[in-house]
């Protein structure tokens, strides 16, 4: 099949290139020019673990083409794919500028029958707009499909490649069976393509990221109490996760959730609410993870008093979550700053991350290329995301390079018993320890 895909970040580059990769022709396309010619030139603007390899092979077999022209995408393709950004604006509402922008030049790029399929995550009813921007720019028919992206950064072409169900909200018959046919390669094993009406799709995208926002919320509080009493979160989410109700995913205790979706999801769902609906589960699963990001903060100022300055902390891992460099609302940022503002000196440290953090802080801290040397002359170690080359260090070489062997372990990934053997001082969430 003849695809385009305009926007060609996160969603759309995996999106267009595992297409690609399963046998059709994909245009992606965005308005970023520099974006556009480093893949052009076969390079992934972002860390996306498998992606590179996959985007460089369909580039060299010409089934991917990477361009600013939306105008001649659009009219080589049978089906025209969204997936812009859909940031929140100010009043927490989701933006929905881009989509419409979008809309229009698709809608005057149309020269015959065209599918158009949103896979942005928009409020619901965004499809009707869709509808109604296209219909004001083209006398051609289309049909308008919603498509929810369900992929996680960190593993998302194995997401996209395997997704647990495919989603297709929209009632034009021909459409539908050409977007499951397309989508049949995806789900061999047996995982359901759900067709349903468009308000369904776009609720369901939103309904499920703050029902996994509120798993971790939910986790946090319990781990937090767990500290007053004394019980251990460990323990407690083992015992909690056997009961099938419940189950063991997502149920793990940290310094908070962050990234490009929940924060933004959660509060645009509260905005949908409004006026007339109050979401007041919604509203505090968005307090307690604003609680949960200086959780660490304030046990960095039990250890060593409100005033940090003279101190120097380092710090492992800055992007939201592991096998990512997205760094859009990381609870690094409330912690790095909170450490700051008390007057301390940051030494730094991720994997992948550097250059995402760069543009936020600029000089203001100090980067790393070594885990270790980041540790060097550091009053203490705190661990802000579970990358699993942070969980087997070598403890002993952390405690000759650190000025005291303390750790604030933000992601519980190390074991305090052990830790405690070895003679550090350790902290973590929801654990005896405090
Ligand atoms: N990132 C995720 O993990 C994830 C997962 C599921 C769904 N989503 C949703 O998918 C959508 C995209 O998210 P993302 O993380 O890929 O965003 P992103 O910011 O990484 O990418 C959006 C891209 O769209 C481009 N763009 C903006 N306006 C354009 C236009 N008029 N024409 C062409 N290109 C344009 C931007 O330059 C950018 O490259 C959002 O609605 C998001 O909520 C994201």
């Amino acid at each position: 099949m003849n695809l385009a895909v305009i926007g060609t970040g996160y969603v759309g580059l995996v999106a267009g290139t595992c297409f690609a990769e399963s046998g059709n022709d994909v245009i992606c396309v965005d308005i970023d020019e520099s974006k556009i010619s480093m893949l052009s030139a076969g390079r992934v603007p972002i860390y996306e673990p498998g992606l590179g390899e996959l985007v460089q092979r369909n580039l060299k077999e010409q089934r991917l083409v990477f361009t600013t022209n939306l105008q001649t995408a659009v009219a080589e393709s049978s089906i025209v794919f969204i997936a812009v950004g859909t940031p929140q604006s100010v009043d927490g509402k989701a933006n929905i500028e881009q989509l419409l922008s979008t809309a229009r030049a698709v809608g005057s790029a149309i020269n015959g029958y065209k599918v158009i399929v949103n896979k942005s995550t928009a409020p619901v009813g965004m499809a009707d707009q869709i509808k109604n921007v296209l219909a004001g720019s083209t006398t051609y028919p289309f049909a308008v499909v919603v498509n929810p992206e369900f992929l996680k950064e960190g593993a998302a072409v194995e997401d996209f490649m395997k997704p647990d169900r495919v989603i297709l909200g929209g009632d034009d018959p021909e459409a539908i069976d050409l977007l499951k046919e397309l989508y049949e390669p995806f789900v061999r094993t047996g995982n359901p393509i759900l067709v349903m009406d468009t308000r369904s799709a776009e609720m369901s995208k939103y309904a499920a990221n703050a029902m996994l926002a509120m798993k971790i919320s939910y986790i946090n509080e319990v781990a937090n109490l767990c500290e007053k009493f004394g019980a251990d979160i460990g323990e407690v989410r083992r015992a909690i996760g056997l009961d099938r109700r419940i189950g063991p995913h997502f149920i793990f205790p940290g310094v908070g959730y962050g990234g490009s979706c929940f924060p933004k999801d959660i509060r645009a769902m509260i905005a949908m609410g409004e006026p007339g609906l109050e979401l007041a589960l919604l509203r505090a699963v968005e307090q307690v993870n604003e609680r949960q990001k200086g959780i660490l903060v304030e046990k960095v100022m039990r250890h060593f008093g409100r005033d940090l300055s003279g101190r120097t902390f380092a710090v492992w891992g800055l992007s939201f979550k592991p096998r990512t460099d997205d760094m859009r609302e990381a609870p690094s940022i409330t912690v790095i700053e909170s450490l700051l503002k008390a007057g301390a000196g940051i030494q730094a440290y991720d994997p992948e991350a550097t250059e995402e953090a760069r543009k936020i802080f600029s000089d203001r801290i100090r980067y790393h290329q070594r885990n270790y040397d980041a540790l060097k002359q550091a009053d203490a170690l705190l661990v802000l995301t579970e990358w699993n080359e942070f969980r087997r260090p070598n403890f002993q070489y952390i405690k000759e390079l650190l000025k005291q062997p303390v750790i604030f372990d933000g992601r519980n990934v190390f074991d305090p018993e052990e830790l405690r053997k070895l003679g550090f001082t350790c902290y973590s969430i929801g654990r005896k320890d405090g």
